[in-house]
């Protein structure tokens, strides 16, 4: 079964590639992937703090938290507790590209202008083939309209694509008023794909002792249902090469996020539970129900249940949300 598929200007021979994570932290797990059947190997991050940190007049971000209230600093991790800080971060860039014929992205993650453009292209002199940017952000404060936020995260993304020749995807929030239109002005601003989504990790709270609780919860598929709707709207709609990261668990998780137009998908949670090794099941799963579905190729089925054959979006989406809600069974309990 022909599985290649093209994302950021890399020819790849199947859709599935390892998402940001510390499955690929260090060189031991890197080759892992690669032997695991890994298309492309995604870096984890190098923060915007840590960056920041490094270049001499650009340490304010975490200072300003620090003097606005004293105990600000010990929200951020310390500095031990990153994988790897700037320095390490881009040898581990340089020994990973050599280590392995796979292709590797790397990701730097952040939501302020900054230290950004230097580190991409010092991440680009180490030999990425390609740089994922994570714009997690959450507004939360009243005088900060949507278009600020929109126009502050297209201004990073443009300074970034301009400094550096890599191709350059961006990781995204699903919480935008407009998303298929601020998608437009990424484009615009150079980016060459959308990474849909990031998830949000909302720290629980202890009641005793008035206390964040940050812990980390693995994704399950039923979170894939949203990166499809998103997936299904954008595809074909911009030349952005489109990757799924978020709730890929299962062959079926994966066909249809092809199908509503993926060009990969990106897997972490699946891994970090079952082992790396999954992503050879997945792949050949993938390819022996296509085989007997009669498919030729991942091209003919990527995008098959995208918006863009559908003859009027806004009526399906309207008329699904109808049909939902009216097939709900009410149990006899609640009579
Ligand atoms: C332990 C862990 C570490 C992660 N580290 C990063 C990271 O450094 N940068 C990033 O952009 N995403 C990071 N992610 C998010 C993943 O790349 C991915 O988007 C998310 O887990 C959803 O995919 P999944 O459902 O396959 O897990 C991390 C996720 C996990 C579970």
């Amino acid at each position: 079964m022909n599985l290649t598929t093209h994302y950021l200007g890399l020819e790849l021979p199947h859709p599935f590639i390892l998402g940001a994570s510390p499955l690929a932290s260090n060189l031991d797990r890197v080759r892992k992937a690669e032997d695991a059947g890994a298309a492309a190997i995604t870096l984890h991050s190098l923060f915007e703090e840590q960056g920041l940190r490094q270049e001499a007049g650009l340490d304010a971000h975490v200072h300003a938290y620090e003097e606005s209230f004293a105990e600000a600093g010990s929200y951020f991790p310390k500095e031990a507790e990153f994988h790897l800080g700037p320095d390490e971060y881009l040898a581990h860039v340089s020994a990973a590209k050599k280590a392995v014929n796979v292709p590797i992205i790397a990701s730097l993650n952040g939501t302020h202008l900054g230290g950004w453009s230097y580190f991409a292209k010092e991440i680009e002199k180490a030999g990425a083939d390609a740089l994922e940017l994570n714009l997690y952000y959450q507004p939360r404060v009243s005088d900060e309209t949507a278009d600020n936020v929109e126009t502050r995260l297209e201004e990073i993304v443009k300074s970034v694509c301009e400094s550096v020749k890599m191709p350059v995807s961006v990781k995204l929030s699903p919480f935008f008023t407009s998303l298929a239109h601020f998608a437009r002005r990424l484009e615009e601003a150079g980016a060459k794909g959308l990474v849909l989504f990031n998830r949000f990790y909302q720290p629980d709270i202890d009641i005793e002792d008035l206390e964040l609780k940050p812990k980390l919860k693995l994704s399950n598929s039923s979170e894939l249902l949203l990166r499809l709707r998103w997936l299904a709207v954008l595809s074909g709609r911009y030349q952005l090469d489109l990757a799924c990261t978020g709730g890929v668990h299962k062959r079926d998780d994966a066909i249809k996020a092809v199908m509503c137009g993926a060009d990969v998908v990106q897997v972490v949670s699946e891994l970090l539970t079952d082992g790396v090794e999954r992503l050879s099941d997945l792949r050949c799963e993938m390819s022996r129900w296509m085989e007997d579905k009669e498919y030729e190729s991942l091209a003919q089925m990527k995008g098959s249940m995208s918006y863009r054959h559908a003859p009027n979006p806004e009526v399906i989406e309207r008329g699904n949300y109808m049909r939902i809600l009216q097939s709900w069974e009410p149990a006899d309990s609640i009579d």
